[in-house]
């Protein structure tokens, strides 16, 4: 019986792609492995993003490659993604072992490609059903990227921008609701420039709402830029759609900002926290951000401290800048030392992690609507889920709650986790 192991670096995206590859080996027989090395078809889906990302992949894909040299040669080793498609055959340059190098761009046509490429793999069990998707799961409605921010990678790895037909994504979403799926998250680089027709994303938002087994729905990312009024009122109309924005702010300095490509500026940025604010007064608002982009003074990324403080985002995903190739920030001017920049990452991760608490501990005494996702084991055992919003719950519980939406209250915040109890009925 012929089994395969996937592992995924990078965004939701990557998840996404590594689902729908597993559904497809699954429906030609495949069975998920026990472990990467025990497995016939091990594939690594990698991240570009940043170099730090593309290291780890690279060390963990020489280690399979070492292993299976040594171990099992008639495993086969795959390399999807964006740094295959990056890297390309460069890869196999530096790690001989792979067998197949197949780029992000084209992670998107498996459907058609896969029979061909899996040639001595064919599975010797007939066709399956794939394995049914978890509690939640990720759905691309639109890829690629055209916004070319100065320092990213992802325009040239994920190429053009181009939406799914809204038929689809309805036909799509209403098989994942019928498999079991409760949460659904609509995925793209940035959902708010999706088009189909007359067709945009607040009324494709609409659309998936209207689904009657979805229970929650979510979607990443929003570009600042195009985060619409219409967009607000949307999601603050339909019940189903959770109380979180994931708005991605990147620095607090307009000069930074302009010089980032990001085409808005730092009041345009709380204008729209405003809007959020009036229409979803309880919606955690989430944030990316970088520090040490090239030109950024001491007093830019004072700039970046101030807008934190007056925003006090829920939750951030905070990074140092880092140089990719290709890009237009890679060739500015205005370096930043790396120990400037570690100093200032640690100086807003402690100030973020401060404001992070804030929130959590705000919430003790309440009673928030949890959904259920998974069993946590040692010392705080129990299940773990996420309230309407961006946070995450503990209830210590052995009932088996997967996929259940409970009310509970929470009683302790244990600074990035609220520990809640079951509201009796
Ligand atoms: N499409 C999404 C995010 C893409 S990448 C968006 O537009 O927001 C996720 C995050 O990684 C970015 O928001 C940014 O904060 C960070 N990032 C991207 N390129 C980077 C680079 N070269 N160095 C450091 N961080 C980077
Ligand atoms: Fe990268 Fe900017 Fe596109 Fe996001 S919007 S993927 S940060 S280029
Ligand atoms: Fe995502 Fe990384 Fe590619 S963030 S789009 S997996 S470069």
């Amino acid at each position: 019986m012929s089994s395969y192991h996937i592992e995924t670096f990078g965004c939701q995206m990557n998840v996404a792609d590594s689902d729908m590859l597993a559904g497809l080996l699954e429906m030609r027989g495949f069975t998920r492995a026990d472990h990467s090395d025990s497995a016939n078809l091990l594939v690594v889906n990698t991240c570009s993003v940043r170099e730090h990302a593309e290291r780890r992949a690279r060390a963990r894909i020489t280690e399979y490659a070492n292993r299976k040299a040594s171990r099992n040669p008639r495993q086969r080793l795959w390399v999807i993604g964006c740094m295959a498609e990056r890297l390309g055959d460069r890869l196999r340059e530096h790690i001989p072992g792979i067998d197949r190098i197949i780029g992000a761009t084209r992670v998107e046509h498996l459907a058609h490609d896969l029979d061909a490429l899996l040639e001595e793999l064919h599975a010797d069990t007939g066709p399956r059903e794939p394995q049914a998707p978890g509690v939640t799961a990720f759905l691309p409605v639109m890829r690629g990227c055209d916004n070319y921010c100065s320092y990213c990678v992802v325009p040239f790895v994920r190429g053009r921008e181009h939406s799914v037909p809204s038929g689809d994504v309805v036909t799509r979403a209403r098989d994942l609701a019928a498999r079991g799926v409760r949460e659904l998250t609509l995925l793209g680089q940035n959902v708010n420039s999706y088009r189909d027709g007359a067709l945009d994303f607040p009324d494709l938002l609409t659309r998936v709402h209207d689904i009657e087994s979805i229970h929650r729905l979510r979607f990443t990312t929003s570009h600042p830029k195009d985060c619409t009024e219409k967009l607000i009122r949307t999601m603050a109309s339909l019940k189903k759609v959770c109380n979180h924005v994931h708005l991605p702010v990147q620095s607090g300095s307009t000069r930074v900002l302009a010089r980032m490509n990001r085409r808005y500026t730092r009041e345009e940025y709380r204008g729209r926290i405003e809007t959020i604010r009036a229409h979803m007064p309880d919606a955690d608002i989430t944030t990316d951000v970088m520090v040490g982009f090239p030109g950024e003074t001491e007093e830019d990324f004072k700039q970046t401290l101030s807008l934190f403080e007056n925003v006090r985002f829920t939750a951030a995903f905070m990074f140092a800048y880092s140089d990719r190739e290709r890009t237009a920030a890679a060739s500015m001017d205005g370096r930043v030392a790396e120990t400037v920049k570690k100093r200032r990452l640690e100086e807003l991760i402690s100030l973020q992690t401060g404001i992070t608490k804030e929130h959590y501990a705000a919430m003790v005494g309440r009673t928030v609507s949890v959904l259920f996702t998974r069993r946590q084991d040692g010392r705080d055992r129990g299940w773990i889920g996420q309230d309407h919003g961006a946070k995450r719950v503990l209830v210590r519980c052995d009932d088996p709650l997967a996929g259940t939406i409970l009310p509970v209250t929470v009683s302790r915040s244990s600074g990035m986790t609220l520990c809640a109890e079951r509201v009796s009925p």
